[in-house]
């Protein structure tokens, strides 16, 4: 079994990850953190499904040499086609994703009948969102809506500027003939547009749902459960296999934090 001062492995295709970063560090601030961003084959969403979970198992392979005692899939488009694998390949060690974490907190917070889910196309076309709403709640009418132009957004810091809500506005343009309960934020690199989305929501009493506090309050438990959690960490070590300025000026900027060096590391 693993000992409590290992890290915990956190992983995305690039910076949205970080989302789920920024509520782990919050809600675990006294663990390490290990974070992989795939800078360098940045978006995952508009790949098949047999690269994703290429790319999602060597990443796996990185952090578990790492020594990390639980993973966290930080991409709604690996968890919807590499989940199965990448638990496979963990072994002992816990692996926790977000799309279960973010199916159960639509359940959990809002009235659960007519849900909606914005995600990478991928993650649209795999309906992983609507067979995991079905298996907590079936009576839930669920709507997806592919947004792929919110990822190369999120990672040139377009967060908040005109396209950015010109963007949304055109995506969410699907969603004013409803009037949804909740809205899943299905891509991590979403909740970046958090501050605008609301704004542009036809439906003021839509609960938005970010996955990153679901599964960081998920990961405390499971450490508690696997008697596993850290008493004195709180460090944060980032790779990306390209880019790394870039990355740490984006994460600094998101985070609030100044970051150590960022490592670049050729996975492939
Ligand atoms: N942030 C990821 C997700 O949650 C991947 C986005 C992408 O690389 O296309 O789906």
């Amino acid at each position: 079994m693993k000992n409590k001062t290992a890290p915990i492995g956190i992983f995305d295709s690039g910076i949205g990850g970080l989302t789920v970063a920024k509520a782990v560090m919050k809600a675990l601030p006294n663990e390490d953190i290990i974070y992989f961003g795939d800078t360098a084959r940045v978006p995952y969403g508009i790949k098949s499904e047999e690269t994703v979970r290429r790319y999602a198992l060597e990443i796996t392979d990185f952090l578990l040499k790492k020594g990390v005692k639980m993973i966290l899939i930080a991409c709604n488009t690996v968890s919807a086609s590499a989940k199965g694998e990448i638990i496979a390949k963990a072994g002992k060690v816990p692996v926790l994703d977000v799309i279960t974490a973010g199916a159960r907190a639509a359940f959990d917070q809002s009235g659960h009948k007519q849900i909606g889910v914005i995600g990478t196309l991928a993650t649209v076309h795999s309906r992983a969102y609507v067979s995991a709403i079905n298996e907590i709640n079936g009576g839930a009418e669920v709507i997806q809506k592919a947004c792929p132009m919110l990822v190369p957004l999120a990672e040139e810091g377009w967060i908040e500027n005109e396209v950015a809500r010109q963007t949304l506005q055109e995506y969410l343009k699907e969603f004013e003939e409803y009037d949804l309960d909740a809205l899943i934020l299905g891509c991590t690199h979403y909740p970046l547009f958090k501050e605008i989305i609301p704004q542009i929501l036809h439906s003021q009493r839509t609960v938005v749902i970010d996955s990153a506090e679901s599964i960081a309050e998920t990961s405390s438990g499971k450490l508690q459960e696997l008697n596993l959690l850290n008493k004195g960490g709180g460090k944060f070590d980032c790779y990306v296999s390209d880019r790394p300025q870039r990355f740490q000026e984006l994460a600094e900027r998101f985070l609030g934090r100044k970051l150590q060096d960022v490592s670049v590391i050729n996975l492939s």
